[in-house]
């Protein structure tokens, strides 16, 4: 479902709120789409900090915006979603935008528990799986297909890429990127700050940021 571009935000069906993206590039599209699916807001507007991207839609009906250009009266009421990939960069962003006013974005056609916990500032992707008991932090980002089983814990600004698999209460820390595909096996741990390779099946503790890959995974460097 598409929500019509507004020629006067104003006018805009006020009985949803607002959300701004802060983004551009692919990541800010996707979640511009899931967004547009789940007809949950009224205004959705798109921004980033390079004005020179603030040019025609994100997608159609998502328009891109100066930061400055926001209409006031959306104001504080005006939530907000960092729909930037990099893990640092979307947690650097979100401190600055300020925490208080980050929104979760779910496509529907996601599975999520009602017994899982999902803080502010997620991205659920479509058809990706949470399980009961799954703690998802702040900022995290489960992409496409992925699946976070039964107790799974992972730390804030970390990203599950599309088709990954997350064992039963395997614990993944902040700001980790586990790649495309990529399996880490029930109960197991992996440290803050590290990065999975797509397709890698992570069999033991991940102890030591840096950047893990092949079958079973091996620090690379
Ligand atoms: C693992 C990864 C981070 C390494 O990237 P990199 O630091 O740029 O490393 P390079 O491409 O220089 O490759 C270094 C070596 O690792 C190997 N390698 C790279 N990725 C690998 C992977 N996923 N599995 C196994 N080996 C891999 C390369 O073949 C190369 O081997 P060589 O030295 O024998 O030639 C990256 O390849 C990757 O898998 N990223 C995940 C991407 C992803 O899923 N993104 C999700 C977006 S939504």
């Amino acid at each position: 479902m598409l929500i019509e571009r507004m020629p006067n935000h104003a006018a805009a069906v006020l009985s949803k709120p607002s959300l701004l993206l802060f983004g551009a590039g692919g990541h800010a599209r996707v979640v511009a789409d899931a967004v547009l699916c789940s007809g949950q807001w009224g205004v959705v507007l798109a921004s980033d900090r390079d004005a020179r991207v603030c040019t025609g839609d994100l997608l159609p009906g998502v328009a891109m915006v100066t930061l400055s250009g926001l209409p006031t009266a959306q104001g504080p009421a005006c939530a907000l979603h960092v729909s930037i990939g990099h893990n640092a960069s979307r947690q650097r962003e979100a401190m600055l935008l300020g925490l208080e006013w980050l929104a979760t974005v779910v496509h529907p056609s996601a599975s999520v528990s009602a017994h899982a916990f999902v803080a502010a500032g997620c991205f659920i992707a479509a058809q990706s799986v949470l399980a009961p008991g799954a703690q998802l932090g702040i900022g995290v980002v489960i992409n496409h297909a992925a699946v976070v089983d039964h107790e799974v814990r992972i730390g804030a600004f970390s990203h599950i890429a599309p088709g990954a698999v997350l064992g039963g209460a395997a614990q993944i820390g902040a700001r980790v990127l586990v790649g495309a595909g990529a399996v880490v096996l029930p109960g197991v741990s992996v440290c803050d700050d590290a990065v999975i390779g797509a397709g890698a099946v992570v069999s033991a503790h991940v102890l030591v940021a840096g950047t893990w890959a092949g079958v079973p995974a091996r620090k690379l460097k």
